[in-house]
């Protein structure tokens, strides 16, 4: 059911940083910032030959990756992302396997203007997954 990896997510104190880490240290190709106020983010993409990289700041008093920072105070890997063809479909069968879908388990549009949901990490390995209609 699962297609592409679409991206991995890095959530970081310092985006600045973070991405000239990235651009300077890993000669790598990375977008400007792009403040994403709805999702409480700021992000950059890091566009590699066959996947992408996320760097995500928090942005505003209540980032839903506040906690994960504080947790993780070097930042650390936040969630990864699989393509699907049918997110509908996707989330149906993994409701049915007993998985379980976080927020209201509608589908919103991500980062990249397409339809998303993430799936609860304890019950895939410890993993925050993000579904992404490709
Ligand atoms: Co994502």
């Amino acid at each position: 059911m699962i297609g592409r990896l679409n991206h991995v997510a890095i959530a970081v104190k310092d985006l600045a940083a973070a991405t000239a880490l990235y651009r300077d240290t890993l000669g790598a190709r990375v977008s400007q910032p792009l403040p994403q106020p709805e999702h409480g983010v700021t992000v950059v993409f890091v566009e590699l030959p066959n996947t992408k990289i996320e760097l995500l700041e928090p942005l505003g008093a209540d980032s839903p990756i506040m906690k994960f920072l504080e947790r993780n105070a070097d930042g650390g890997i936040h969630h990864i992302c699989y393509e699907v063809e049918d997110i509908l479909a996707a989330r149906d069968r993994l409701k049915a396997a007993g998985a379980r879908v976080l927020g209201s388990g509608e589908p919103r549009i991500g980062a990249h203007g397409k339809p998303v949901l993430f799936l609860h990490p304890k019950d895939f390995t410890g993993t925050l997954v993000e579904l992404e209609q490709a």
